[in-house]
């Protein structure tokens, strides 16, 4: 049996973390198996990538060293979780994955698209998802958000300057258009409920 491997995306403050739970407890009632996983992260050693990764301190991290570093997390979490849980007949739902670095690294950092989707290539050999939501929130409405919400986390990259947040945005229009079958946008700046209704309908059509 061969589960199916969603991934959610989206500018900071898109609200795709309250999507996926949403979704997972739709999808649990309905009898499936689901399980809610994230990137960078997930596993013991790329949630210890990560905190390198997202330290404050660290400002002097070059960029290539950080699309590597994200590129090395994912592909630790895709064996270690994310194939064992498809082979199992799993639902899994992902807060982010390849796109992200594509958009964050390529685009907004100026590295190349092709060049980090090729450093990718080598991390995730041909999993990709079967669907990937894009949550598309404008950054200044998610950033305002990010800044707003008591006790959330903020990381290095939520420090970036307003201008890199338009560049992720624009990124994602871009894979949009790249990726027209496996990526699908969702207004995420509608009530958490009807955003919910909209991921699940797209879901609903690759079960
Ligand atoms: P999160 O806030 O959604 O947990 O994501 C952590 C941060 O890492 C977020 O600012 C997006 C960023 N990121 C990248 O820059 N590249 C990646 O490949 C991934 C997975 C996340």
């Amino acid at each position: 049996m061969i589960g199916k491997f969603i991934s959610f995306e989206g500018t900071e403050g898109s609200g795709k973390t309250s999507v996926i739970k949403e979704v997972k407890q739709y999808l649990e009632d309905k009898g499936y198996v689901v399980m809610i996983t994230r990137e960078p992260g997930g596993i013991r050693i790329s949630e210890k990538i990560r905190q390198i990764i997202l330290d404050v301190d660290h400002t002097e991290m070059d960029a290539r060293t950080e699309a590597l570093l994200f590129a090395a997390s994912r592909r630790q979490h895709l064996i270690e979780k994310v194939r064992p849980a498809l082979e199992e007949g799993k639902i899994i739902l992902c807060d982010r994955f390849v796109d992200s670095s594509l958009v964050y690294q390529g685009i907004a950092r100026d590295l190349g698209f092709d060049e980090v989707y090729q450093i990718n290539k080598f991390a995730i050999e041909d999993t990709l998802p079967d669907l990937t939501l894009f949550v598309d929130v404008r950054p200044e409405v998610g950033l305002k958000r990010v800044f707003e919400t008591p006790n959330r986390e903020i990381n290095r990259l939520d420090l970036e300057k307003i201008n890199f947040h338009k560049k992720i945005y624009e990124g994602y229009l871009f894979l949009l258009d790249r990726f027209p079958k496996r990526i699908k946008r969702i207004n995420g700046e509608a009530q958490i409920e009807e955003v919910a209704r909209e991921a699940i309908s797209a879901i609903e059509q690759i079960l």
